[in-house]
Parts: structure tokens; sequence; C-alpha cells
């Protein structure tokens, strides 16, 4: 589409029912403030320019709907006086002069490019102001779509309905794209002489038709127009967007024996072929290659794995673990910034942290990275080969060298060269006949005692 749009985002509300310390449209879902998922949809539906209406927490909402791919202004509405005031909070960005106009919530974000483009193709056919509408079974509180012989004739807001045209399930989703070359025009048309006394957006409806213009609505499904109003609904929209993502993901070819536990972040990205087993976790940052296997109960974050590396079960990956092809990294281990080399293994029960393992050692169960001294972190760095024996602490900064050993249960404080075999421990000392003394010695005291009661 060749034509110039504008989106303008209202995010002015007080979040009230949020009853939270910050903005309703800061609240994540799957990781990314609500108000970044809409920007991700205008940014991917080729939108350049967008205007952002705000209210309270104005700074922080602005940083969170920064993007380089779009050019965005701030507008604040001082007193909330309705939708369309708010539209027209952002006067300035609009008289600069768009062919689209397109409206939509910073707290609607599952909202996506198809529907802006539905709305915007009408534009370009004609129409002057464009509805997104969605059938549902629960209309209360929604503004209703009045039709009649096919056309949009106007939107009326639950509280000026009347009894009939609250029967009405075709619901306003707060979507409106608006003829750019028109918009100033008609939105100064708009007045507040309704039940709530505010300057109603949907008034645009009547106000284009009365000069003759053209009102279309077009529909979209309700799940891609829920907004949010209290954490409850945040919920709801937690689990729409799971369930939209798990489907996109299977459909691109990877497994999830029980997608419904298997909770993706907005960015998580993962390859053909991979299995994800269930109850998954998935923070922010997390990349998964084809024919990788990530088994049940472990948490992710940040985190790089490569085609044919195995994580888990319950492994926790923090960020910056990088787990190079074939690598394994097992039960109760924990990863954090580090790299795991081709084919290495870290099996049972470990933490790596801060920390290089080279291509095809092997960390024994129980070994720990001492990687904190308190005050500063360091590096331990293992070559290639080397093998780390079970219940090893590796006090960095320490280096291992290429195929050397670390015998068991050692406390290494000191570099190891390449194939070396170092000893960190108290040798062991083996008394003949001891335990039967011991032993003797305790069964005799437990003796004396019951004698005594
Ligand atoms: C609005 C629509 C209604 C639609 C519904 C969908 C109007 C008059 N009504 O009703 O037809 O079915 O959304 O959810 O448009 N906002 C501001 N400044 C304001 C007022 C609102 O920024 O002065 C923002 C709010 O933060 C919110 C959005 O605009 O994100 C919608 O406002 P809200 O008051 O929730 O409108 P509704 O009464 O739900
Ligand atoms: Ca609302």
């Amino acid at each position: 589409m060749n034509r110039t749009c504008l989106a303008v985002i209202l995010a002015a509300g007080d979040s009230t029912r949020m009853k939270s310390s910050m903005s309703k449209v800061l609240h994540p879902v799957a990781g990314l403030p609500m108000i970044g998922h809409v920007m991700k949809a205008v940014a991917s539906a080729g939108i350049s320019d967008v205007a952002l209406v705000l209210g309270r927490d104005a700074e922080t909402v602005a940083k969170a709907a920064h993007t380089d791919e779009v050019n965005v202004r701030s507008f604040i509405q001082t007193q909330r006086l309705g939708t369309g005031h708010a539209v027209l909070s952002a006067r300035d960005a609009i008289a600069a002069g768009f062919d689209d106009i397109l409206v939509t919530y910073g707290d609607a974000p599952l909202v996506t490019a198809a529907s802006f483009a539905a709305a915007r193709a009408e534009l370009a056919k004609g129409a002057d102001v464009v509805v997104i509408g969605f059938h549902t079974g629960t209309p209360t509180g929604y503004g209703r779509l009045l039709v009649e012989n096919g056309e949009l004739i106007a939107i009326r807001e639950e509280k000026d309905a009347t009894d009939e045209e609250r029967k009405v399930t075709w619901c306003n989703s707060g979507i409106m794209a608006i003829n750019g070359r028109k918009a100033l025009e008609i939105l100064d048309k708009i007045d507040n002489k309704n039940v709530k006394g505010e300057y109603y957006l949907t008034d645009l409806v009547e106000i284009v038709r009365r000069d003759g213009g053209r009102a279309v609505a077009v529909d979209a499904p309700e799940a891609e127009l829920a907004g949010c109003n209290n954490r409850a609904e945040l919920a709801v929209l937690e689990r729409l967007w799971q369930e939209r993502r798990r489907h996109e993901i299977m459909l691109s070819g990877v497994s999830m024996i029980a997608p419904e536990t298997v909770f993706l972040a907005y960015d998580t990205q993962i390859g053909q072929d991979a299995l994800i087993e269930p109850n998954v976790v998935f923070g922010p940052g997390v990349t998964v290659e084809g024919g990788a296997v990530i088994h049940a109960f472990s948490h992710l974050e940040g985190a790089h794995v490569s085609a044919g590396a195995t994580v888990g079960p319950f492994a926790r990956l923090r960020p910056g673990a990088n787990l190079a092809v074939g690598s394994k990294v097992g039960n109760f281990c924990e990863v954090k910034k580090a790299e795991i080399g081709e084919g290495a293994k870290v099996n049972h029960l470990t933490y790596i942290g801060d920390a290089i393992v080279g291509a095809h050692s092997n960390i024994g169960a129980g070994t720990i990275t001492c990687n904190y001294d308190g005050i500063n972190k360091h590096v331990t760095q293992i070559g290639a080969n080397a093998f780390i024996g079970s219940n090893s602490s590796l006090v960095a900064p320490v280096s291992i060298g290429d195929g050397a050993y670390v015998a068991s249960g050692s406390v290494v404080t000191q570099d190891v060269p390449a194939d070396a075999l170092a000893l960190g421990r108290a040798r062991q000392e083996t008394k003949p006949g001891r335990a039967t003394i011991i032993r003797d010695r305790a069964l005799a005291l437990k003796a004396a005692k019951k004698a005594k009661d």
C-alpha cells in the first residue's frame, strides 16, 4: 500500500481498575508491555508514523513504545474527556497530512497488522470512516454497530442505547480508520452531548454520513480485539496470546507434546523439528535451533540452543547461556553467561556461570564454577576434551587446559595445563578394623542408656 498512514494510539487512561502503580499499557503480555505489542503490529503493518496519546507515566510509556522502525511522537492528554478528545490531542501530528489515520488502543495488544490493513483497504476504496467490529455473545459495555440496508449508520454507546439497540451483538472494537484528508474537519465536529458528557470518537460515523460521506464496518475475530481493564482480563490476554503463538510455532514445524503447558515469550524463536516437552517456560530472548530438544520443566531466558542440543529435564538456562551444536545440559543444572562447546556435556546438578566449556568436554555431576567472590564475577575457562570429575569446585578465575583431568571432589584454585591431572583434595586414609571399634562403642553407649531408664 503506498498510502501514507499515521496510527494514533490511545493510552491516556488512568488504569484505575488495574489497581496498579503503573500505567496499564506497561503491563506485560508474554514479557512485552502491551504498548510494545501494539507497536509491533503497527510496524509490521508498514505504518511509518505513530502519535501516542498519553496520560500517566507518559515518559515510561513513550520509552516502552520506542522502536527504530517507526517515527513516534508523544502527546499528553491532560484531561480525559473521551476518545474523540483523545485523538484530537494529537492534532499536530494529524495536521501534518496523511492519507490514512488509524486509531487504536494501547490496551488491546492482540491486534494484528492484517486488521489494520483490512480497515485501510476500505479507505482506499473510498470510505471516510472504517470501524473494526466483532461479533460477541457478551456485548455489554461496548458500542453497538447499527446497520441499515447493509450500511453502517451509527455506533451507539451502551449508556446511550435503547433496549432494542442493546440487543445488537455486533460491537465496536475501538479500532477505526479515518480519511486523513478530512480527519481534522470531521473530528472537530464531535461534541459531548451524550449521557457521559464525553467527546465520543464513535460519533464520526454519523458525522460523515451527514456530510454525505461513507462509513463502513469490517469484521475481525473477537480474540484479536480483546482489551484489558483489570488483572483477570490481563490473564485472559496472556492466554489468548499464548494460544495463538503456540499454534503458529507448531505450524512452523515445532513439536509440542502438551502445548497448553508451554509458555513462550514475545520473541521466542524455535526452529523446525525442535521438540518442546511439557511445562517449559521461555523468558525473553531465547532462540532454539532446529532439532534441539527441550525436556520437561525447563526454564530458559536470554539463551541460545543450537541444533541437536538437549536441555533438561529441570534445567535452567539464564541470560548468556549459549549451547553449541549437539551439546547437553541435563537435569538440575543451571547455566548462566557461558558457552557450552560442541558436543560438551553438563549432565547433572551443576552450576556453570561466567564460563567457557570447550568442545566435547564432560562436566561431572555436582560441579560448580565458583564465579563470584562476593564483589566481582570471574571467568572459568575449560578447554576441549577436558574431564571434570564429579563434585569439583572450580574457583574462578581459573583455566583448565585441553584434555586435562580434574579429580572428583577437587577444589581447583590454580590453572591446570593441557593434558594434566589436577587433584585438589585431601589424600584418602584407610584404617583397617576401625569401623568395628566405633560401632561397638556406639552400641555399648546405647545399651547403658537403656539400662538407666
Ligand atoms: C470505547 C468505544 C466503544 C467501544 C469500546 C471498545 C467510544 C466513545 N467508545 O468505549 O464504542 O466498543 O471502546 O473497547 O469511543 N482514552 C483516552 N482518553 C480519553 C478516553 C479514552 O486515552 O479521554 C483511551 C483509554 O485509555 C482506552 C481507550 O481510549 O485505551 C478507550 O477508552 P474507554 O474509556 O475505555 O472507552 P469505552 O467506554 O470502553
Ligand atoms: Ca474500555
